[in-house]
């Protein structure tokens, strides 16, 4: 379907967002890799690339999660500046407070939020963009090519709200999901979806950019934790206002045709 709305180049995601799809379709859990190759690939373009992981900032109740987390839960601390943080919100903050934050809707996979999409952004965020495009797509995928979505999703998270556990729909966005923190750190959760009492936490640092990759996009339910269960290694971690800049990619249907129903 069609946004319904556009309007100053927003489209309102509801109509099209990952969340309704999986809420309708009931998407949860459904896909299973074998992640062998890709686990070797990944590991091998991470080396070459020298790409380091935030690691400090992970943790898991499983050992086999963690060397999955290492490899497919990538964090980047301070991936943006103060400066580079005031010029996104400057651009977002003023027509994401003229939205109210939706509570009440039971099959929301979100408490507490307000969301939007956009196409075009000013010169300088334009360039913090393109650093997460080259950063989580190219680098990873070790292409020029990527198939990123153009619009980008913007997530804002009331100090009360929570996402709670999902997957996101398949059929609309491909393996590689990235997403820049700003205005609060978070703890965001990942449960095994074929054995849920193995989970990994990971550290969502105000601006920092984390990547979900592969395995840990399919297989494991991330959601944002509530304020009462935020912690990470003992520590409690206070979630204030919370806005997410999240970038996918297509999904790739042709390598992976039975997303397609
Ligand atoms: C989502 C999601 C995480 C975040 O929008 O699907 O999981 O960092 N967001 O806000
Ligand atoms: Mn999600």
């Amino acid at each position: 379907m069609l946004p319904k709305l556009l309007k100053n180049n927003y489209c309102l995601l509801k109509t099209i967002s990952p969340f309704k799809q999986l809420n309708n379709v009931k998407l949860f859990g459904i896909t299973s890799f074998k992640n062998q190759n890709i686990s070797k690939i990944s590991n091998e373009l991470n080396e070459k690339l020298q790409i380091k992981n935030s690691v400090h900032l992970l943790d898991s109740n499983d050992p086999e999660v963690f060397k999955t987390m290492e490899q497919f839960m990538i964090i980047k601390e301070d991936f943006i500046n103060e400066n580079e943080e005031k010029s996104l919100l400057d651009e977002i903050d003023p027509y994401m407070k003229r939205l109210r934050y939706e509570f009440d809707h039971w099959d929301d996979a979100i408490h507490g939020y307000r969301e939007t999409e956009r196409l075009n952004w000013n010169e300088q965020n334009s360039k913090i963009l393109e650093r997460v495009k080259k950063f989580a797509f190219e680098s990873f995928a070790g292409t020029e090519k990527t198939n990123l979505l153009n619009h980008i999703h913007i997530l804002d998270l009331h100090q009360d709200g929570y996402i709670k556990p999902h997957v996101d729909a398949v059929r609309f966005c491909g393996n590689t999901i990235a997403g820049i923190c700003l205005l609060s750190d978070a703890v965001m959760k990942l449960t095994n979806e074929k054995d849920k009492n193995k989970y990994g936490l990971a550290l969502l640092k105000r601006r920092g950019l984390y990547i979900m990759k592969d395995t840990i996009r399919y297989d494991y339910a991330h959601e944002v934790l509530k304020n009462t269960e935020s912690i990470f290694k003992n520590q409690v971690v206070n979630k204030t206002r919370r806005i997410s800049i999240i970038c996918r990619n297509e999904p790739d249907l042709e390598a992976h045709p039975e997303k397609k129903d």
